[in-house]
This record gives structure tokens, C-alpha cells and sequence, in this order.
């Protein structure tokens, strides 16, 4: 059996997005759904754990980010403690380990096989590597120290796959501070052996990773401009982005309790609704909807199911994120504007996005704004909102 970690759990420090680099989203979707769909690919892979941020696992399977049959654990303090949490809740029966760096979303599945090909063939320890197109020196105070033969250097990549029982072995006895998992096995005496890497392997470190992943999935040479045949054996994953409009609009309903952007708010009037009539959570979901073509949410969940009678709109917003998912879409963001007089959104603007956010698994906006007295909103009969959503799928 052979098991692959997927170690998704680092802050992101150098990227400076606001949130774990791995759920930072580059063409369309985050890395982790990136490295899932590649290595979904790879049909010799039977387990499959993802190391994430801690405090994130739960959300990223519960909006379906993560798929059914993937093992989730938090990760550690550093990219090795990470490793090990992974490695922990393998199998029993795993032979082969691949680890592989959420922060490679493009690593492509040849590379994948060309590990796995290794390890069947009997190495203990495989690595991708590129060749290094930069002379490397060696700096120590600020002097160089010496050149190595550029000829004998190579740039080292991810997946790197194992026998489990080796790696085990090797990360038990850890004392140094590595920079990858071959490093452990060297030291341990163990034979590492090279396959070729990829291009589209590179990691995403910087905000200028950023823009050249995107321009290469946009099949352009960020240096010059021109289009550039960057893997000539792939296939470019062209992405179909569509944008969908939700709207909703809910009586106020004196006995109900306010629920209003996925939020609970004392004092307030509640709306009257099937479910706990959350204008804003309604539109995101049906925006969403609209978006994937995939119908509103009456069709959805309709006003005879019993299972959604009383549902929060952040659940319904929950429920219609996994669907859409399960149907092949990224949801890229959700803007929504509530429309009324009260509840005042503003001072608690960020913590309805961060509730709105969780159950969509995408970045959603909240605004709010009032209609002059004029309409049902004005005269404070009621609570609407519209959306706005984003998503995309690959062609
Ligand atoms: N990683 C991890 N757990 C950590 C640190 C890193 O799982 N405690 C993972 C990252 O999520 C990434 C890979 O190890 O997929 C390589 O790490 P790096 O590129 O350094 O990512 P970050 O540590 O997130 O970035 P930075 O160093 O800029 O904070
Ligand atoms: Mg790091």
C-alpha cells in the first residue's frame, strides 16, 4: 500500500497573505484542492493525509475542500513535526510514503510515477531534482567561503517518497533542523537516489511566486511576455469562471430570534422564515447557486424538507458550498449587501465575514446600506440582501 502526506500546515510567513499559505488560493483555487485533484490522479496512491493549519481541519472537511476518504490531522510547530503527524496515522500495512509540499500546487502526476516507479523498483529513498541554472556559493560572514562544481548541484523538489518504515526510522532519531525529508534518511546512511523533477514543481514562497504561477497557468512567460510551451507533455488546466447574483428578502417577525449574517443578535427583531430567515447567509448560498448554474435554493433544499425546517443560513450556506463542490466547482468569493435599516452590520462586519467565510470554505464580503426610508426595507418591514458569487471549474 502506498500513502502520501500532503503537509498543507504552515503559516505562510513569507507570503504575508493573512491566512496558511496552503489555503491561499492561485488560479482558482486553493493549494491544498490543487495538489488533492493532482494526486487524485495517481491511481497507485491508496491513503492520503493532509496535514493542516491548526484550528483549520475541521472546517476544510466540513465545506468539502477536503474530500471524503482523506484523513485530516493538525500539524506541528515546524515542517517536521508536521511530517511526523502525518506520518503517524498511516496505515499499518503502508510500505511507501510520498511526502509532498502543499506550497507545489503544480507539481504534475508524471512526477508522482516517476517516484513511485523508484520505489517499486526497490530504492529505499527517491527525490525529484532539477538542475540549477545559478552558480552556488558558499557565504559565510559575508565572504564567500568556496564555489561547489555547479555540475554536481541540483535544485530538490517534492513529492519525496520513502519506505515508511525508513522514514519512521529516521524522523525517531531526529536532532538536527532539516530542511527536507531525504536530509533525515542521508544522515541515517540511506542511499538516496534522483529522478527528474519538474518546472511546474516550483514552490510558492513569495508574493512574486504568486504572480508567476499565475502567469504560467495563464500560459505566459512572466520575464518576456511571451507564451512559453512550459511542460510540452501537459496539458494546461484551463479554467471557466462564472459569476452568479442571490437575493433574498425575509418579514420581520417579532417572536423569532435575529439571526442575521450568520450571526446572533440580542435585542434585535428576528425575520419570519422556514428556516431562521437569515437574508444574507440566503443570498450567498443562492448566489452560489446561480453561479454553478445549479438552480436556488428553493429547488434545493425547497420549503418541504424537513431536515432544513429551523436551519441556520450559515448551515444552508455550508450545505450549498459542499454540493457545489461535489459538482466540480471552486468557489473563488461571495460579495453580499444586506439592505435595511437594522441590524447595524459595521461593528460586526469581520466577524460576520469570518462565521460566513467558515461555512462557505471562500472569502465572503459583507456590506450593508439602508434605502431612504423608501420600500418595505424603509419602512422597517422586512430585511433583504443580494450577492454576489465567483466560481470557477476547469473545462
Ligand atoms: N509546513 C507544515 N508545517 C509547518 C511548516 C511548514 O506543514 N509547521 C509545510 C507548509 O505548509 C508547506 C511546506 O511545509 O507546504 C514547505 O514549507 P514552506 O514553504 O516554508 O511554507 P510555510 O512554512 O507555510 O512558509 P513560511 O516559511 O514563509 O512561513
Ligand atoms: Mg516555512
Amino acid at each position: 500500500m502506498i500513502g502520501l502526506v500532503l503537509v498543507a500546515a504552515g503559516s505562510g510567513q513569507r507570503l504575508g497573505a493573512g491566512v496558511p499559505k496552503a489555503l491561499v488560493r492561485v488560479a482558482g483555487r486553493s493549494m491544498i484542492e490543487h495538489c488533492l485533484r493532482t494526486v487524485s490522479q495517481v491511481d497507485r496512491i491508496g491513503q492520503v493525509v493532509v496535514v493542516a493549519p491548526p484550528g483549520r481541519a475541521d472546517d476544510l472537511v466540513s465545506t468539502g475542500v477536503i474530500p471524503e476518504g482523506v484523513r485530516v490531522v493538525a500539524g506541528g510547530a515546524s515542517r517536521d513535526a508536521s511530517v511526523r503527524h502525518g506520518l503517524g496515522v498511516l496505515d499499518a500495512g503502508t510500505q511507501f510514503v510520498l511526502i509532498h509540499d502543499a506550497a507545489r500546487p503544480f507539481a504534475p502526476p508524471e512526477v508522482f510515477e516517476r517516484v513511485l516507479d523508484a520505489l517499486v523498483a526497490g530504492q529505499d529513498a527517491v527525490i525529484p531534482v532539477m538542475p540549477v541554472t545559478d552558480t552556488i556559493k558558499v557565504v559565510r560572514d559575508g565572504v564567500v567561503h568556496s564555489t561547489p562544481v555547479r555540475d554536481e548541484l541540483v535544485a530538490v523538489q517534492t513529492p519525496q517518497g520513502f519506505r515508511l518504515d525508513i522514514l519512521k526510522d529516521a524522523h525517531a532519531t531526529l536532532d538536527v533542523r532539516v530542511t527536507d525529508d531525504a536530509m533525515l534518511v542521508e544522515r541515517a546512511g540511506i542511499e538516496v537516489h534522483v529522478v527528474d523533477g519538474s518546472q511546474r514543481s516550483f514552490k510558492i514562497t513569495t508574493g512574486f511566486d504568486m504572480r508567476v504561477a499565475e502567469s504560467v497557468l495563464a500560459q505566459q512567460d512572466p520575464v518576456v511576455g511571451g507564451s512559453v510551451a512550459f511542460d510540452p507533455t501537459v496539458q494546461e488546466d484551463s479554467m471557466l469562471a462564472m459569476v452568479g447574483i442571490g437575493t433574498d428578502v425575509h418579514a420581520f417577525d417579532p417572536g423569532s430570534p435575529a439571526w442575521v449574517a450568520g450571526l446572533f443578535w440580542p435585542g434585535e427583531v428576528g425575520l419570519a422564515g422556514h428556516s431562521d430567515g437569515d437574508v444574507v447567509a440566503h443570498a450567498c448560498a443562492d448566489a452560489v447557486l446561480n453561479a454553478c448554474g445549479l438552480g436556488d435554493l428553493g429547488g434545493l433544499i425547497g420549503t418541504d424538507r424537513a431536515e432544513y425546517r429551523g436551519a441556520s443560513g450559515a448551515e444552508i450556506l455550508r450545505a450549498v458550498a459542499v454540493h457545489a463542490r461535489k459538482q466540480g466547482f471552486d468557489l473563488v468569493n461571495i460579495g453580499v449587501q444586506m439592505i435595511g435599516n437594522r441590524p447595524r452590520i459595521g461593528p460586526r462586519r469581520l466577524e460576520a465575514q469570518e462565521v460566513l467565510g467558515a461555512a462557505a470554505g471562500c472569502p465572503v464580503h459583507v456590506s450593508a446600506t439602508t434605502t431612504d426610508g423608501l420600500g418595505l426595507t424603509g419602512r422597517s418591514e422586512g430585511l433583504a440582501a443580494m450577492a454576489t458569487a465567483l466560481v470557477t471549474r476547469s473545462r
